[in-house]
């Protein structure tokens, strides 16, 4: 009985019910995390071009687009900044007046329930757009940027954030930001390291975006190489003894091995960072009329799932929530 013509896998395919019923994966809005660009002044709305309907937004546009979002069932955000000023070590980032610390006060006083995420790392507030404090030669600087972090994370803790997400790729940050939540009354926060950050083009929008990009140079001293898989797991299994909670790997879509291989080795959450050029891509192809959007992004975010991310940030979740009929 195992056998055509006995045995007939269109069976269970027959009906949108039945295949419904068996769906192995699923994706609720639950399971995503809306990033939004925060920028000074009120009332601002400023397009980022390669991310249609993404924007830089002030504090009170964000907090409307947050609560049109939680009204769609989206209960995590992760922030970036773009800071009135910049300086060599990035202290808009770790400033108790910083435009995150403002914008997580003000969506912890209008969304109570909001969960936010704060990005921990320097190069939206270095003038010269790295990741950590540089030398005089232009090379990051490991081990003085873990102070520097350490001192963003417990900011971005006392402002609000319900989880700090270090995506500086500096050796030894998540230890770092441990110890220094610990010993100011943060033992409680939870660390989403972005541990396995490769270097990628993907990112390329995201910093027209968020007005971060090197002015000189580029991340691979710091990010890793694209095509090594061994060297993520490593830096996955670092991060989990240094204590991080759960791990992020990003991109995604072109990495979805990492992720699947991940979910094999560890026992951590897994939060899959679908990127800005992944978005864009993506739109360009809709809007041209090339792909039908809804079902690219359903198809997209549960090939995610189904490698094994139990969370997904992407700039779609609004979109995925509001429009896409079949989770
Ligand atoms: C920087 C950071 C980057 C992203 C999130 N945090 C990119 C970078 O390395 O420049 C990328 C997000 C995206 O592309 O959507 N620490
Ligand atoms: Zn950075």
């Amino acid at each position: 009985m195992s056998e055509f013509p006995q045995l007939r896998m269109r069976r269970l395919r027959r009906t949108e019910g039945l295949r419904s019923l068996l769906q192995e994966t699923r994706l609720v809005p639950a399971q995503l995390i809306q990033p939004f660009f925060v920028c000074p002044g009120t009332g601002v709305e400023r397009p980022i071009k390669a991310m249609p309907g993404q924007a830089q937004r002030s504090i009170d546009r964000v907090v409307a687009a947050a609560e049109e979002m939680v009204a769609r069932g989206i209960q995590w955000t992760i922030l970036f900044g773009i800071p009135e000023k910049k300086d060599a070590l990035g202290s808009g980032a770790y400033s108790p007046k910083g435009i995150i610390q403002e914008a997580m006060r003000e969506l912890k006083r209008r969304l109570p329930r909001l969960g936010i995420i704060g990005d921990v790392c320097l190069c939206e507030f270095t003038d010269h757009g790295h990741c950590g404090a540089i030398d005089k030669g232009g090379a990051v600087l490991n081990d003085p940027t873990l102070e520097l972090l350490g001192k963003v994370a417990v900011s971005l803790a006392e402002a609000g954030a319900d989880i700090v997400a270090p995506s500086a790729m500096m050796d030894g940050q998540v230890g770092a930001i441990r110890r220094a939540l610990d010993a100011t009354g943060f033992a409680e926060t939870p660390i989403l390291s972005y541990a396995a950050k490769f270097a990628s083009a993907f990112y390329g929008p995201f910093r027209e975006a968020a007005e971060s990009a090197p002015s000189f140079g580029d991340r691979q001293a710091y990010q890793m190489p694209c095509p090594n898989a061994r060297e993520a797991l490593r830096e996955i299994e670092l991060d989990l003894g240094e204590g991080a909670d759960c791990i992020m790997v990003k991109p995604a879509l072109a990495y979805l091995d990492i992720i699947r291989a991940a979910r094999e080795r560890f026992a951590a959450p897994i939060v899959a960072f679908n990127v800005s050029g992944e978005y864009a891509l993506v739109k360009a192809a809709a809007q041209a009329g090339f792909v039908d959007e809804g079902r690219i992004v359903r198809e997209m975010l549960l090939g995610m799932r189904r490698a094994g991310a139990d969370a997904i940030i992407t700039y779609f979740a609004l979109d995925y929530a509001a429009k896409v009929a079949s989770w």
